[in-house]
């Protein structure tokens, strides 16, 4: 696509407030959260964004009424990959990756009262911070 130069500016703010293009600009409108350890995420993070508790609530149903797994969606995998690279939790702080962006939209999260909320793969708060996984 080739606009005309006089617009192109115009078109590039157009792209930035409507968060297209890249993920941290709209993020930086939001909380600050913990980076994911890995990726990419099990959906668009547009997508997530949105959705989350939608896929997740399907795919805990598929796994609880029916007896279906592994699932797409497990919680114990979001976990594992958004968990903090300094305690390994996504809970603790606001800028925990759910509780950070749950505290800022004030939205209650009682999913962890039963799941943890420390990834498999802990990293230590004796071992050193260097974000590098064991
Ligand atoms: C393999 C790693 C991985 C897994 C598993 C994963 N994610 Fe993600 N997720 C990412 C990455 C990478 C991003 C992009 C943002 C970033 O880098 O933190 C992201 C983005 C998101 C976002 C948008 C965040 C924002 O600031 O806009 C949400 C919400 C989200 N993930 C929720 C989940 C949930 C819920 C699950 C489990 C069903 C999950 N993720 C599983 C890696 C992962
Ligand atoms: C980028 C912000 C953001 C992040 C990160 C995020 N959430 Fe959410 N979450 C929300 C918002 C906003 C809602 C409410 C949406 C609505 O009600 O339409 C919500 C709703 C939910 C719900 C449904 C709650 C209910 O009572 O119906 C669940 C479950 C959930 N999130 C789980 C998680 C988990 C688990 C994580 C971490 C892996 C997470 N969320 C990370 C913003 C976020
Ligand atoms: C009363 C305890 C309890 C609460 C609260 C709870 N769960 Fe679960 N959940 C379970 C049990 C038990 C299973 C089945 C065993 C397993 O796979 O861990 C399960 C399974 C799941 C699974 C499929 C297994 C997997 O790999 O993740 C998902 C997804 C899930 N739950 C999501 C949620 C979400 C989202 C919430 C919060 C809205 C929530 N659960 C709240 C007990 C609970």
């Amino acid at each position: 696509m080739t606009a005309p130069t006089f617009l192109r500016p115009l078109l590039a703010a157009v792209l930035l407030l409507a968060g297209v293009a890249a993920g941290e600009v709209t993020r930086a409108a939001g909380p600050a959260l913990d980076p994911a350890r890995a990726g990419p995420c099990v959906e668009d993070p547009k997508l997530m964004r949105r959705l989350h508790m939608e896929f997740l609530k399907h795919d805990r149903d598929d796994t609880v009424r029916r007896g279906i797994r592994p699932v797409k969606h497990s919680l114990s995998a979001c976990v594992d990959c958004h968990a903090s690279a300094k305690d390994g939790r996504v809970l603790g702080s606001e800028r925990h990756f759910c509780q950070g962006c749950h505290t800022y939209a004030a939205v209650k999260l009682d999913c962890f009262d039963c799941h943890a909320a420390t990834a498999r793969q802990p990293v230590t708060a004796s071992a050193p911070t260097t974000g590098v996984r064991q």
